[in-house]
């Protein structure tokens, strides 16, 4: 079926997943941190495709997984995940049996939490969020844990791990760091409570950060799709499109909406079907593509489902256009936007088919909506 759809060129826009970058990335963060890797697939799998990534990892022997939403946990479980899942956000106290139901690891966030959940807590699995200065969500108080621990216990709930999380990982250089993880480790010891994961550490907070024997789990999320502060990590997911339609543009002619764009002199124009809605943000109108290699700028706005670039000459119809990948890295491309990595892939569109590849072939084609009869 997938040759099938590749040798009819069914997709004129798309996102290849290198699979066996992700598993060299994740036995790299096992092999380094010699603890339990909770693989963090939030958001999508940052974009990659959560429930087909957690299942690949399941094949390959990880068993860890970290989201933020209870809807994002179902989603996996529905989907043939086993193993722990750890929902990182703060869940509707009411709907803790929900999370029961599908064998869900549940964060507590605070004490007001605790005591909005229901009287019978048997089956729950919780992680207590230690707040050690991201002051987001997470107990300050070493007092208030140990009081919440006494109640969710004296209810049937199993309290199976503790957690912080650094605010400054991907900044060695600043101080904060040491100062949580001296917090954490602080808190954690005054309980006089045997927790069967601990954990603190991001995707660069296990590359910078000093709790090599305290903690024995670790959360890698971005780092696990290529980018983190390890020369080994491998960039895993590529995005492409394609040329639909290739015309000359005369001198003095504009190019789309606001006629932004006015030809200098006669040039070739080509148009692809990528917009803002399927997460290429407008900012990239000052940017550029790969075609064959060739840097290709960007002509006048990016539209909702198209945006048009400047050809050196004339380039056949259906000629694929990269957007990032091999010939311009995602990191500059998020440098030159402003922003993260992060950023650009967990936004890349639903409606954009994922390739996953192994050895430079096809082994998958995301979501049943893309496979139709040709
Ligand atoms: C609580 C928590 N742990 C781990 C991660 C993974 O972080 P990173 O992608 O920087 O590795 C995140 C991501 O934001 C997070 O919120």
């Amino acid at each position: 079926m997938i040759e099938r759809i590749l040798s009819m060129k069914q997709f004129q826009t798309w996102a290849e997943v290198d699979l066996d970058a992700f598993h060299s990335n994740l036995d790299l963060y096992r092999d380094l941190s010699h603890k339990t890797v909770m693989i963090v697939v939030k958001a999508n799998a940052y974009g990659h495709g959560d429930a087909y990534m957690s299942r690949c990892a399941n094949t390959w022997g990880y068993d860890h997984f970290a989201v933020s939403s209870l809807e994002e946990a179902i989603h996996l479980r529905n989907n043939g995940v086993t193993g722990m899942i750890l929902i990182l956000g703060a869940i509707i106290p009411g709907l803790a049996h929900v999370a029961i139901q599908h064998d869900l690891s549940v964060t507590v966030p605070s004490m007001e939490f605790v005591t909005e959940l229901y009287e019978d807590l048997h089956g729950l699995k919780c992680h207590i969020k230690v707040d050690t200065g991201m002051n987001r969500i997470g107990f300050h108080d070493a007092d208030e844990i140990r009081e919440a621990i006494k109640i969710l216990e004296s209810r049937g709930a199993s309290v199976e791990g503790i957690f912080s999380h650094y605010a400054t990982a991907d900044e060695p250089e600043k101080p904060m760091m040491n100062t949580q993880f001296l917090k954490f480790r602080e808190t954690v010891n005054s309980l006089d409570h045997s927790f069967r994961y601990i954990h603190m550490a991001n995707s660069d907070g296990v590359f910078h950060n000093p709790d090599e024997t305290f903690t024995n789990m670790i959360r890698p999320g971005i780092g696990l799709y290529g980018y983190a502060d390890h020369p080994d990590l491998k960039p895993v997911l590529s995005l492409y499109s394609s040329l639909t339609l290739v015309k000359k543009v005369h001198a003095g002619e504009t190019v789309g909406y606001g006629a932004s764009y006015t030809a200098s002199h006669d040039e070739w124009i080509g148009t692809m079907p990528i917009g803002y809605a399927d997460g290429w943000d407008r900012k990239n109108a000052s940017r550029y593509v790969s075609v064959g290699g060739e840097i290709c700028p960007f002509a006048g706005r990016i539209c909702m489902d198209q945006s048009m670039i400047r050809l050196p000459y004339e380039i056949p119809v259906h000629t694929p256009v990269e957007l990032f990948g091999k010939d311009i890295p995602l990191t500059v491309c998020a440098k030159e936007l402003d922003t993260i990595p992060h950023e650009i892939l967990c936004r890349i569109a639903e409606r954009i088919p994922r390739f996953y590849t192994s050895a430079k072939k096809t082994v998958h084609l995301s979501e049943e909506r893309f496979h139709y009869d040709l």
